[in-house]
């Protein structure tokens, strides 16, 4: 069966453009309930760690700087069938790709900076989640 929770963070290019509240808006609409919210900053060993499955990508390096250069918003979401529903509220990984609607094809500015992160399966959600919040969030 389908988890219940994802994790997702709003990114640094989407904090800087000011669509915190618009986004939020569009995830609880979605249906999705807050169940933990943190607005914080990365450090630099926060973010290699956060992101290590993909330290072998020619991108690592510049992630890591993107993601600590500005402050961001992390969040504990419930919903139904939650990672794959988010996958598709988010959309494409590139901006250009992304479906009409979707939050990245409305916020993000490239395939970097894609405004929004959600996690890609329940095993990673628990995971995600447990970086920024007490495991008690989840129950
Ligand atoms: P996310 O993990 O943030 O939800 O994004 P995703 O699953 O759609 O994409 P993933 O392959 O997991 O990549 C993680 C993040 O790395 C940045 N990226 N940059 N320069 C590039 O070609 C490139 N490719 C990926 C993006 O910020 C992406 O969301
Ligand atoms: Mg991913």
């Amino acid at each position: 069966m389908k988890g219940n929770i994802t994790f997702s963070m709003i990114k640094p290019d989407a904090v800087k453009n000011k669509y915190i509240g618009q986004i939020i808006s569009q995830i609880t609409e979605s249906g999705y309930q807050i169940r933990a919210m943190k607005f914080t900053l990365l450090n630099t060993e926060q973010a290699q760690s956060f992101y290590l499955i993909h330290k072998d990508q020619p991108f690592y390096n510049d992630l890591v700087k993107f993601i600590t250069s500005g402050p961001i918003v992390a969040m504990l979401l419930e919903k139904e069938n939650a990672v794959d529903d988010f996958r598709i509220l988010i959309g494409s990984t590139d901006p250009g790709n992304a479906d009409k609607g979707t939050i990245r094809e409305k916020y993000a500015e490239s395939v970097q900076n894609n405004a929004i992160h959600g996690s890609d399966s329940d095993e990673n959600a628990i995971i995600e989640s447990d970086f920024f919040f007490s495991k008690l969030e989840r129950y």
